[in-house]
C-alpha cells in the first residue's frame, strides 16, 4: 500500500514529463505578449485607403471551382485536389531540375504529439488543415502565420472508440464555410473567416461507439460524411448535410438492420439475403470511414465501404453469405442519396478487409479502348480497374504478395479464395494481415505516364476463430481468439517476414503491373503527391520526405524531418511561388497497433506542418530525444498472473499501446511507466479512468481488479525484460 503523498508525487512527475517545461513556457509568454500591448487602448484608426474595386470579403468555393479545380494551379480546394481525387498538380516550379534547391520556407508546430493524417486544403492565401483530437487551424500560406485555431473540446473518454489513434484527415470546402468531423461524431461548420461556428451537427448517436476521421466532401451544397466503428460493434451509413443550414438532407446505411424492423432503403431487402444469424445485434459494421470521389457528368459519387464487424464471419453471419455492402464500393446519387449500382471486392469479409481504401477516376485506355474507370487498390491486395458508369468489373491484379486468395474471376472480379484463409477449424496466418496491403495513404497518379502512385506494406497476421464472442464495453469487438500462439502455418509467416515492410509502387492500371517500386525500411509512410515537373512526393515513416522522378521512380531530393509524415503532401503556388507542404506527425493505427515492430522507433515531438519552396533553407529543430529511463522493477510485489495479463493486454490495451507493451512513442511505453510500481496508481488508472480526459479510459466494464492487476505482473515482466 503506498502513502497518498507519494502516489501524489508519481502523479506530478507523470505531469511534468507530460506536459513538460514548454507548456508552461508557453504560457508565461502568452501572459507576456497579452501585457506588453495598451489592451485598454483603442488603436489609432488609419486614414481609410480609396477603395476602387469592392471586392468581397470572402472568396466563395462553389461548384464551378472544384468542377474546375484540376486547372487551378493556386490552390487545393478538396481533399483529393479534384472530385476524380488524383492528386496530381499541374505546377512545374519544382521539376526535376531544380528540385534539389528545394528547402523549408517555414513550419507550424502543434500542440500535440498524437497522429497527424490530414490532408490541408489552401483557399485564397489561407491554409486549412486539422489535426489529432479534430483540432481546426487555418494559417497564412505565404508565412504559416496563424490566423485562427478551432478546438472542438472532445471529450478525452472518446478517444477509446477511435480504433486507429485519434487522427483527422481533414477538412471540406463550400461557399465561405469550412466543414470537418469529430471523434465523437460530430460535424462542424466553421466560417472561414473567423474560425466561428457556423453549425454542428450530431451525425451519430454519442452513445454509441461511432467516431469520425474522415474528410467530408461537398457537393452541390451538399456536405457528405461518414464515421467509423467497425471495431466496436456499430452499423455503418453516410450522410449528407446543408452546407448553410446544417440540416441533414438523406442517409444511407450500407448493411441491413434487423428486417423485423423494415428497411430503410429498398435495396437492403436484397442485402439482407446475403447475411444470417443476427448479425444486427452485433452492429454488422460497412462504416464509410475515408474514401469518397464524385463524377459531376455521371452525378455518381462514389463511397469505399469498409470491413465488417466483428471481423469474423463464422460470428457475425454463421459463415454464410456475402455480406452485402459489405467491403464494396458504392455508387449513390448525391442529391438523394439514392442507390445506383455496387461492386464487392471482398464478398464474406473475415480479415478486416476495408474498401475505404482511396477511390479514383480517370479516363484510360484500356485494349485499345478509352474507358471511364476507378481505380481502387483496397487492403485485400488487389488493384481494381471498373466502369465506373456501371460498376462493371474491367480487370484487377495483386499489386502486394497474397495467400488468402489465388486470383480473381476474370470475369466477374470475384476472389478465389485459398483453402484455410478463413480460419475456420483452424488459425491461419493470412497475407495481406487487417493492416492491408494498402491503407488509407492516398495514392496520386500522372497523367502523363498514367502510373498510379501507390503507398503499399506487406503484412500478415494470425487470425484464429474463438466459436463464440463474448461482447466487451470498452475493449474492440473483432470475434478473433487474441492468445498469443506459434504460427499455425510458420512457413507463410517466414515468407511474410522476409518480405520488404513497405514500398512505393507505380502501377500502370493499364497493364495491371507494376511500373517501378521504391523499397523503404519501416512500415507506414505517406501518400503521395504527383506533380507535372515530373515528380512524386512522399514521405517515409523514418523521418524523411522524397521526391521521385514519375517515370523511373529515381530519387531526385529528400530531406530529413525528424518525424513520420502520413497524410498527402499537397502543393500550391503564390506570389510566382510554388510551396509544397507536408504534415509530420507520427501515430495512426501502424504505428499505435504494431508499435516498435512497425520499425519506426519512438518519437517525442508534437507535430509540424512544415512548408517546401526553392531557395529557402531554414533548419528544422532538431529533435531532441528525451527516451524514458529503464524502471527498476526489484521491489515490485504483484499478486497477477502475467500470462494472464498477456492475454487480457492483447485483448484490451495492445492497439493503443503497441505489442508486447513496445510503443513506439506517441501512446505511453508503459514498459517505463512508473505507475507501474504502485498498485494503486496502476488501478485508478487502467480501472477508473484517472487520465481519462487525456484519452486514457478505464476498463472497469470489461475487467475487475484481478484482471487488471494481471495486467501490471505481465507490463512488470515486459519491464524488467527492457536492456539496460
Ligand atoms: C484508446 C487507446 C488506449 C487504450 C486501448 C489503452 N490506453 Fe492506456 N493510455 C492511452 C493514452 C493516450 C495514455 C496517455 C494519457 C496521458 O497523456 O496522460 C495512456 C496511458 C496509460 C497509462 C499511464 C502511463 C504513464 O506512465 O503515464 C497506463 C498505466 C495505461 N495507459 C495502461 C493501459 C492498460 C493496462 C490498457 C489496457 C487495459 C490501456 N492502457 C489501454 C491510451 C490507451
Amino acid at each position: 500500500m503506498v502513502s497518498a503523498a507519494s502516489l501524489h508525487a508519481v502523479f506530478q512527475q507523470i505531469l511534468s514529463e507530460r506536459f513538460g517545461k514548454g507548456v508552461l513556457g508557453l504560457a508565461l509568454l502568452t501572459t507576456l505578449v497579452a501585457c506588453s500591448g495598451e489592451p485598454e487602448q483603442a488603436p489609432a484608426v488609419p486614414e481609410p485607403e480609396t477603395v476602387t474595386v469592392e471586392e468581397p470579403a470572402t472568396r466563395l468555393v462553389g461548384a464551378a471551382d472544384i468542377t474546375s479545380a484540376a486547372d487551378n494551379n493556386a490552390e487545393w480546394l478538396t481533399y483529393g485536389r479534384t472530385y476524380a481525387e488524383d492528386r496530381f498538380s499541374p505546377l512545374t516550379q519544382v521539376n526535376r531540375d531544380t528540385v534539389g534547391d528545394l528547402g523549408v520556407a517555414w513550419y507550424f508546430e502543434l500542440d500535440t504529439n498524437r497522429g497527424q493524417e490530414a490532408t490541408p486544403l489552401v483557399i485564397d492565401g489561407t491554409i486549412y488543415f486539422t489535426s489529432a483530437w479534430s483540432k481546426a487551424f487555418a494559417l497564412d500560406a505565404r508565412t504559416g502565420e496563424e490566423k485562427w485555431r478551432f478546438d472542438p473540446e472532445v471529450p478525452g473518454r472518446y478517444g477509446v472508440n477511435a480504433c486507429c489513434d485519434v487522427v483527422n484527415r481533414g477538412m471540406a470546402a463550400w461557399g465561405d464555410k469550412v466543414f470537418f468531423g469529430t471523434i465523437d461524431g460530430r460535424l462542424i461548420a466553421l466560417d472561414r473567416e473567423s474560425g466561428e461556428v457556423a453549425w454542428s451537427a450530431q451525425t451519430a448517436d454519442p452513445e454509441l461507439r461511432y467516431t469520425i476521421t474522415g474528410a467530408p466532401r461537398v457537393i452541390d451544397g451538399r456536405v457528405i460524411i461518414g464515421n467509423g466503428g467497425a471495431e466496436l460493434g456499430v452499423r455503418g451509413y453516410i450522410s449528407a448535410y446543408d452546407a448553410e443550414s446544417g440540416e441533414m438532407l438523406w442517409r444511407f446505411y450500407t448493411v441491413p438492420g434487423n428486417p423485423a424492423d423494415g428497411f430503410e432503403q429498398p435495396e437492403l431487402e436484397m442485402a439482407a439475403q446475403t447475411w444470417a444469424g443476427e448479425w444486427w445485434e452485433l452492429g454488422g459494421g460497412g462504416t464509410v470511414w475515408d474514401s469518397m470521389a464524385y463524377d459531376p457528368t455521371l452525378n455518381l459519387l462514389y463511397i469505399g465501404v469498409g470491413n465488417g464487424s466483428p471481423w469474423n464471419h463464422e460470428i457475425r453471419s454463421d459463415g454464410v453469405g456475402d455480406n452485402l455492402f459489405l467491403s464494396s464500393i458504392v455508387a449513390l446519387r448525391p442529391d438523394t442519396g439514392e442507390y445506383v449500382w455496387h461492386f464487392q471486392t471482398t464478398p464474406g469479409e473475415s480479415w478486416d478487409y476495408t474498401a475505404t481504401q482511396h477511390i479514383m477516376l480517370a479516363d484510360i485506355e484500356i485494349d485499345g479502348r478509352m474507358r471511364q474507370v476507378l481505380m481502387q487498390a483496397p487492403k485485400n491486395g488487389f488493384f481494381y480497374v471498373i466502369d465506373r458508369i456501371n460498376g462493371e468489373f474491367i480487370s484487377g491484379n495483386n499489386y502486394v504478395e497474397i495467400n488468402w486468395a489465388s486470383g480473381l474471376d476474370p470475369v466477374t472480379g470475384r476472389p478465389i479464395e485459398t483453402e484455410g484463409s478463413r480460419y475456420v477449424d483452424q488459425p491461419s496466418v493470412v497475407i495481406p494481415g487487417p493492416l492491408g496491403g494498402h491503407n488509407w495513404y492516398p495514392m496520386s497518379r500522372d497523367p502523363v505516364t498514367g502510373y498510379v502512385f501507390l503507398p503499399t506494406q506487406n503484412t500478415s497476421y494470425q487470425y484464429a476463430n474463438p466459436g463464440t464472442m463474448e461482447k466487451q464495453t470498452t475493449g474492440w469487438n473483432l470475434g478473433l481468439d487474441g492468445t498469443p500462439r506459434e504460427p499455425s502455418n510458420p512457413e507463410e509467416r517466414a515468407r511474410s517476414a522476409a518480405m520488404s515492410p513497405s514500398s512505393l509502387i507505380a502501377w500502370n492500371p493499364s497493364t495491371q503491373s507494376p511500373a517501378w517500386r521504391v523499397d523503404y525500411p519501416v512500415l507506414g509512410n505517406s501518400g503521395t503527391l504527383a506533380t507535372a515537373g515530373g515528380l512524386v512526393f512522399q514521405g517515409s515513416a523514418d523521418g524523411v520526405f522524397h521526391a521521385y522522378g514519375t517515370n523511373d521512380g529515381a530519387e531526385y531530393w529528400s530531406h530529413e524531418v525528424g518525424d513520420a509524415i502520413l497524410g498527402g503532401p499537397v502543393t500550391y503556388e503564390l506570389d510566382g511561388e510554388q510551396y509544397v507542404l507536408a504534415l509530420a506527425g507520427q501515430g495512426g493505427a501502424i504505428t499505435l497497433s504494431m508499435g516498435l515492430f512497425s520499425g519506426n522507433g519512438p518519437r517525442y515531438l508534437n507535430g509540424r506542418l512544415i512548408a517546401f519552396k526553392l531557395g529557402a533553407d531554414m533548419q528544422l529543430p532538431a529533435a531532441v530525444p528525451t527516451p524514458p529511463a529503464p524502471l527498476d522493477v526489484t521491489g515490485a510485489v504483484t499478486s497477477g498472473d502475467p500470462l494472464a495479463g498477456a492475454l487480457q493486454y492483447s485483448n484490451l490495451c495492445f492497439v493503443c499501446h503497441g505489442p508486447a507493451a513496445m510503443s513506439a512513442g506517441s501512446i505511453p511505453d508503459l514498459r517505463f511507466s512508473a505507475t507501474l510500481l504502485s498498485q494503486d496508481a496502476f488501478l485508478s488508472i487502467v480501472l477508473d479512468g484517472l487520465l481519462e480526459d487525456r484519452g486514457m479510459v478505464g476498463f472497469s466494464a470489461d475487467i475487475g481488479a484481478q484482471e487488471a492487476e494481471d495486467i501490471r505482473a505481465y507490463l512488470l515482466q515486459q519491464a524488467a525484460a527492457v536492456p539496460r
